[in-house]
């Protein structure tokens, strides 16, 4: 099925949108968006996706935009498909001034344009036998709670990570301080202990990260969120990426060095099978 999109509530498919070249987004990147996975025609952690857009939406200081009436176009779209195993993306831009100025211009309607697409999951390998991740210093702004379109430094990263055969680039700041993925959360097994990277300015507030903080209370897995470095890469005994995609997807390989023994560890599958369970109970 052909993806399908709503611009400003006009339901066209994806191929037929326009969007205007002074459009704030296209011009300065002026412009956030979200990521959320259907699931046999429902949208999954909805909740908290549309909170998080609001926080972006409102870190940027974009107004007018009302987030009920985009949920509803989200539903609109996915059942005009209608759409099974699909992927939502939504990007609200500042819209479009008639001036390219930076300062944010008066009276402009923000863009809102939402695409529903067959979602093909590329991860039913790697989730079953681990993937290869590279570290990449990470190159991006002081904001990146807020989930902005700006995701070049991100795509670089993943890029070069691409090149050498692995699926994710591990982001490390110059103190040795671990982020996230370029696109992922992560975390990791130190001396027993499992530790993601705690919410702040530098990583996005991951949606499957805060599941799986909530499935591993509920699995009787103690989690920290503590800062892990560079240089604790070579003692974890696992380490797991997070994300709407990859759901709960274990690293087998950092630069090229196994981790433990190059197989998915213990704990990713406990919370690989606690998510798939959620999930079943969530489609029913
Ligand atoms: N990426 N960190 C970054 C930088 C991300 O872009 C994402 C999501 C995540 C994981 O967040 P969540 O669990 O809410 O998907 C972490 C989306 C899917 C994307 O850019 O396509």
């Amino acid at each position: 099925m052909e993806p399908l999109a709503n611009l400003n509530g006009e339901i066209l498919p994806l191929a037929e949108v326009k969007i205007p070249a002074l459009d704030r987004g296209f011009l300065f990147g002026d412009a956030i968006y979200e990521v959320l996975r259907v699931y046999h025609g429902r949208p999954w952690l909805e909740e908290d996706h549309f909170r998080r857009l609001a926080h972006s939406l409102a870190s940027i200081r974009v107004g007018g935009v009302d987030v009920e009436r985009l949920r509803r176009r989200m539903h609109e779209t996915i059942a005009a498909g209608p759409f099974d195993e699909a992927l939502v993306y939504i990007q609200i831009t500042r819209g479009a001034a008639p001036l390219r100025t930076h300062a944010l211009p008066a009276g402009v309607t923000p863009l809102e344009l939402l695409y529903v697409q067959e979602f093909h999951d590329p991860y039913t390998e790697g989730r079953r036998d681990g993937v290869a991740v590279l570290c990449q210093p990470d190159l991006r702004w002081d904001r990146c709670d807020i989930k902005s379109t700006n995701l070049l430094a991100n795509v670089l990263a993943l890029q070069a990570a691409k090149e050498v055969g692995c699926v994710e680039a591990l982001l490390y700041l110059p103190d040795g301080t671990l982020t996230e993925g370029s696109h992922t959360s992560f975390f990791g097994v130190l001396h027993g202990r499992v530790l993601t990277a705690p919410n702040s300015n530098a990583i996005l507030p991951g949606i499957t990260r805060s599941l799986v903080l909530r499935l591993a209370a509920r699995t009787g897995i103690p989690v920290r969120e503590h800062v892990l470095k560079r240089t604790d890469l070579s003692e974890v005994s696992e380490l797991f990426l997070t994300g709407t995609t990859s759901e709960v997807l274990p690293v087998v390989r950092v630069d090229e060095r196994p981790i433990a023994d190059g197989r998915p560890g213990p704990i990713a599958r406990r919370l690989q099978e606690a998510y798939s369970e959620t999930v079943r109970e969530f489609v029913g």
